[in-house]
């Protein structure tokens, strides 16, 4: 059987075993999916030994993303784009790097909610790893304007910097949140890790266009912090991250495997599973 894993510390909570599980299941692919407890002073190391014994390929997840970039021999444009791998795959020719979080994101909008992106106005909130993640795969969708607004300015003009040269066809700005008064758009992802604190990002009220969506990358049961702000707001969509979760799966579900698997009956397994 072929072997696959999900390594991270913390790695107890993790649903990616489950939803390849099922996955696997619904495509009538012979794998196993384990969850690997990645040691902190040995990643490498974790990622090599079960590439040896076996493995075809693993995805990454906190605090492991920035090594396994690292790690990886070759990368995806997209992998490259973000600086940070959340997908290995192990062939003849070494370690292949993957970023599948960004197209888990744009499938999850543009799919599962039918959210068109094309000719909207995108509000990024954040300037860490999860927004680096998704500007690529973002901008690739052609909105009309991307903004990226960060807590620190000047984080949030830097990651702008970095991807200008890249895909100039899109207007691309950063800004602090206080500078957002008076703006509105259609679309507004939080990428901030604000919900961990339990916390919303101080945004100023009337961003929220007429039939707008307000999107958390995080999830849970219940609205996050951000999401109550969006509601109260007058977000007209609300939509959590679990989508994005199950997506990035099936994107790199896809890569090892050659397969697409049908997303919506296990994001409803999931989402039935929180509440
Ligand atoms: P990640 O990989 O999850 O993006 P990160 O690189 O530590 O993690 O980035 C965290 C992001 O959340 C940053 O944009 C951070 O803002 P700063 O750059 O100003 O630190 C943002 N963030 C964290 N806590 C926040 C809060 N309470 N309110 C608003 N933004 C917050």
């Amino acid at each position: 059987m072929d072997r696959y894993a999900v390594i991270g510390n913390p790695i107890s909570h993790s649903k990616s075993p489950a939803i390849h599980a099922r996955f696997a299941a619904q495509t009538g692919q012979e794998l196993t999916y384990e969850a690997l407890l990645g040691p902190l002073d040995g990643f490498a190391g974790a990622v090599r030994a079960f590439r040896d014994a076996g493995g075809r390929g693993m995805n990454v997840t906190v605090p492991f993303k920035l090594e396994a970039f690292a790690l990886a021999e070759r990368h995806s444009a997209r992998a490259l784009a973000a600086g940070a791998v959340n997908t290995l795959a192990f062939d003849a020719e070494g370690i292949f790097g993957d970023n599948t979080d960004g197209a888990g994101l744009v499938r999850d909008l543009t799919h599962n909610l039918g959210c068109a992106l094309a000719g909207r106005r995108i509000l990024l909130l954040g300037a860490g790893g999860a927004a680096r993640g998704t500007l690529l795969p973002l901008l690739g969708t052609q909105p009309a304007s991307l903004t990226l607004a960060n807590r620190t300015v000047a984080r949030a003009e830097a990651l702008v910097a970095d991807f200008a040269e890249r895909d100039a066809s899109v207007p691309l700005d950063a800004c602090g949140f206080a500078d957002l008064a008076g703006r509105q758009f259609d679309v507004v992802i939080n990428a901030t890790a604000a919900s961990l604190a339990d916390e919303a990002p101080p945004l100023p009220a009337g961003l929220y266009a007429a039939g707008a969506l307000a999107y958390d990358m995080m999830y849970g049961r219940g609205d996050t912090p951000f999401l109550a702000a969006a509601r109260r707001d007058g977000a007209a969509r609300l939509a959590d991250g679990l989508g994005m979760l199950v997506e990035q799966a099936a994107e790199s579900f896809q890569l090892w495997r050659g397969v697409r698997p049908d997303t919506a009956p296990v994001l409803a397994a999931l989402r039935a599973q929180i509440g």
